[in-house]
This record gives structure tokens, C-alpha cells and sequence, in this order.
């Protein structure tokens, strides 16, 4: 019987360990805080995916490859976006309970630089706390044993195999294959949406075994964190929604950087704040969402409101003030469609990985879609792969 590790526990590990289980592999998943301590927890907006059949996966992947500035690889776009779909109906048979209208269909979000609304959310804007708690159930349920507070201090390796896991203070755990889905480096910045947990331990522990990296140069800046307190993630879908962003005196300046204003690609709308921040002494530009109302904000962004309200503001009232903050690492380990590093024996999926599916700049609510459709190739992959193939390098 294949062991597997899974290193870190959001939507792409916890797939990918289900998927390895469920086809015959003894796993074992280690994390560095509690099980539900993720990035995926902290996720608002939703899962992009094609569920209407006015959409369609060549418009999904024409939008993925625009916000991507066209330095996406077309063949990993056309995987994500093709295995959306089936992906979206094993979370809902996985027990997660997407927002619905009254008629039982999904509820679509609009996010930036998508033709149309195909983001599916859960409990509003708690949508990665849903995943979280479906996955996390769903793998108790499966008897996968799970090592908490358990910090990767390096890869271990025989004959330039992966061949297990050291964890701080020494212990060693022997895996055939190891998939590391540790999620991104947020932490490296002053301001990031991220958990405190996102400081690129897998990318790191991957570079020191000898794998391939690349487009680590490929940082997403999130357009709108709330500027009081702690950085807080203000959802791409409030946007979505209606609000406006607007500098000191009023103006709303989206639409000189873009001709879709606040809903263009997420890089151009966090450059325009930026710009119009630099022209106003560094003060925060506002996110306007008064014309939503109190009863839409509260039951649409029951998250949001709740941090707000929290801050002492009231966004039904007046604009709030927001920054951006970094958000997300397009590039990684380098892998194949499945998963595979340069390295035998050691995956790569989620945020931690760079299968190229990105390009420059990641599509709003398409990192979840990536966590679950890589997470469980790579899950399927590593069950069959006993002459552990690697992954080409990236030119
Ligand atoms: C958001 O809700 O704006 C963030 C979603 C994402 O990162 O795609």
C-alpha cells in the first residue's frame, strides 16, 4: 500500500488526501495548527465554476487567460475550468451547502473580470469556512489520521527521493510520496489578507529537496483590505455587488486605469488604489457600499459586516477605508497537470504549487476551484504513480 503525507490542511490538501484514500493510500495528514486552521477558512467571494448553461467553459477560460495578462499555461486553464464543474458536485456530495435561490438553483456571484455571475458561495461570504468544515468532516469520517501542531522542518530524502517528512523537534515520518499543499507566503508582507500560517514553509522545504520553482515574482495584491485594525479581506463580491471605490474627494478613479472600473482584473484595481493612495499621502481610498443598504450588506456579507461593525463603522452609512494588501502566490513548485514536482516522490498542489494555471495574475474565486481540482488529481496521481514520474522543467 502506497503512504502518503499531506502537509497542510485547506481545500487542496484535504481533497488531495481524500483522493489518495480513497484510492487505497494509507495517509497521513500533518498541519501546523488545528485542522481548520487555513487560508481556505478565511476564503469570502466563492468557487468560480461553469454551473449555468448560458456560461461556458471557453468563456470561463478566456477570462482566466485575460486576468492572467496571457501567461497561463492554456493546458492547465483548460483542466481547472473544464473540471470545474464535477468538482463543484463532489463538494456538494462532500456536504458542503453552496447558497441557493428560491428555486433550488445555485446563487451566482459576479466577481472582477468575469463575463458573467459564476461564483457559488456558502453562508454569504463564509464560503471557505463551509469547505473547511465539509472537508475537515468528511475526512474524520474517513478515519485519515491527522497529525496537528505539527510544523514541517524539511523534506527527507534517499537517493533524491522524497522519502518522508522531520518535523520541528526532530521526529521523522516515512511516506512513499508526499504532497505539500502548505498555501502561500502572505506573511512575507506588512499588510496580507493571509493567516498567520502563510509563511511558504512547503515552497521553502521544496526549493532546499532540489525542486524546480518559478514565478515566484507573481504576487496578487487584493484590491480592498479594510484599512482600520487588522488587515481584514473586503470581498471582491461587494464589488460585484455594486460598491464603488472613491478617493478623498469623492471621485471614483477605477475607470481611468480601466473601462470596467472597480470590476476590472484584480492587479489593475489594486495598481488604480495604489496610484490614488500615492496622489492623497498615503490615506486609504474608500470602498462606497451605502447604495446596498444595511439589510443587504448584513445578510449578503455576514462576515464583513461583522468585522466592520467591529471596527467602529458603519458601511451602510458611509464609505469604509481600504488598502491593498498582499494576497496571493501565483507561482510555486513547479508541477505537471497531476501534481508531480521535479522531485520523485514529492507533489505540490494549491497555492503552494505553480502549475502555470495563474499566468500573472490569479482570476477572483478560481484559487478554491484550483484546490479542489489539483488537489484531487494529484491525489489520484499519487496512487498510481509507483515509478513516481516527475514533472518537466519549466522552460
Ligand atoms: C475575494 O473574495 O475577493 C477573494 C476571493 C479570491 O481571492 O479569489
Amino acid at each position: 500500500m502506497t503512504t502518503v503525507v499531506v502537509v497542510g490542511s485547506g481545500i487542496a490538501g484535504l481533497t488531495a488526501a481524500l483522493h489518495a484514500a480513497e484510492n487505497g493510500c494509507h495517509v497521513t495528514i500533518v498541519t501546523k495548527g488545528e485542522l481548520s486552521e487555513t487560508n481556505t477558512r478565511w476564503a469570502q467571494g466563492g468557487v468560480a465554476a461553469v454551473t449555468h448553461p448560458a456560461d461556458s467553459v471557453a468563456s470561463h477560460a478566456a477570462d482566466t487567460r485575460t486576468a492572467g495578462a496571457g501567461l497561463n499555461d492554456p493546458a492547465a486553464v483548460d483542466v481547472l475550468v473544464g473540471e470545474g464543474p464535477s468538482l463543484i458536485a463532489e463538494l456538494v456530495a462532500r456536504g458542503v451547502d453552496f447558497d441557493r435561490t428560491p428555486d433550488g438553483d445555485f446563487a451566482r456571484g459576479l466577481e472582477a473580470a468575469h463575463a458573467m455571475p459564476r461564483v457559488l458561495h456558502a453562508g454569504g461570504d463564509a464560503t471557505g469556512a463551509e469547505i473547511q468544515a465539509a472537508l475537515g468532516a468528511a475526512v474524520r469520517a474517513a478515519g485519515l489520521r491527522v497529525r496537528e501542531h505539527a510544523l514541517l522542518r524539511d523534506l527527507a530524502l534517499r537517493g533524491g527521493r522524497v522519502v518522508g517528512i522531520e518535523l520541528d523537534g526532530g521526529e521523522r515520518i516515512d511516506a512513499d510520496a508526499v504532497i505539500l499543499a502548505t498555501g502561500g507566503a502572505g506573511q512575507l508582507y506588512a499588510h496580507t489578507t493571509n493567516p498567520r500560517g502563510a509563511t511558504g514553509d512547503g515552497v521553502a522545504a521544496a526549493i532546499r529537496a532540489g525542486a524546480a520553482v518559478a514565478d515566484l515574482e507573481f504576487v496578487q495584491f487584493h484590491p480592498t483590505a479594510l484599512a482600520v485594525g487588522a488587515p481584514f479581506l473586503v470581498s471582491e463580491a461587494v464589488r460585484g455587488e455594486g460598491a464603488t471605490l472613491i478617493d478623498d474627494a469623492g471621485r471614483r478613479f477605477g475607470f481611468d486605469a480601466h473601462p470596467d472600473g472597480e470590476l476590472a482584473p484584480r492587479d489593475v484595481v489594486a495598481r488604480a488604489n495604489a496610484r490614488a493612495m500615492a496622489a492623497q499621502n498615503g490615506r486609504p481610498v474608500r470602498l462606497d457600499a451605502t447604495a446596498l443598504g444595511a439589510e443587504r450588506l448584513a445578510q449578503r456579507f455576514p462576515t464583513i459586516d461583522a468585522a466592520v461593525r467591529e471596527r467602529g463603522l458603519d458601511w451602510a452609512v458611509d464609505p469604509i477605508p481600504v488598502t491593498p494588501a498582499a494576497h496571493y502566490l501565483m507561482g510555486g513548485v513547479v508541477t505537471d497537470l497531476d501534481g508531480r514536482t521535479t522531485v520523485p516522490g514529492l507533489y505540490a498542489v494549491g497555492e503552494t504549487a505553480r502549475t502555470g494555471v495563474h499566468g500573472a495574475n490569479r482570476l477572483a474565486s478560481n484559487s478554491l476551484l484550483e484546490g479542489a481540482v489539483f488537489g484531487a488529481r494529484a491525489g489520484d496521481a499519487v496512487a498510481r504513480d509507483r515509478a513516481w514520474p516527475v514533472a518537466p522543467p519549466v522552460e
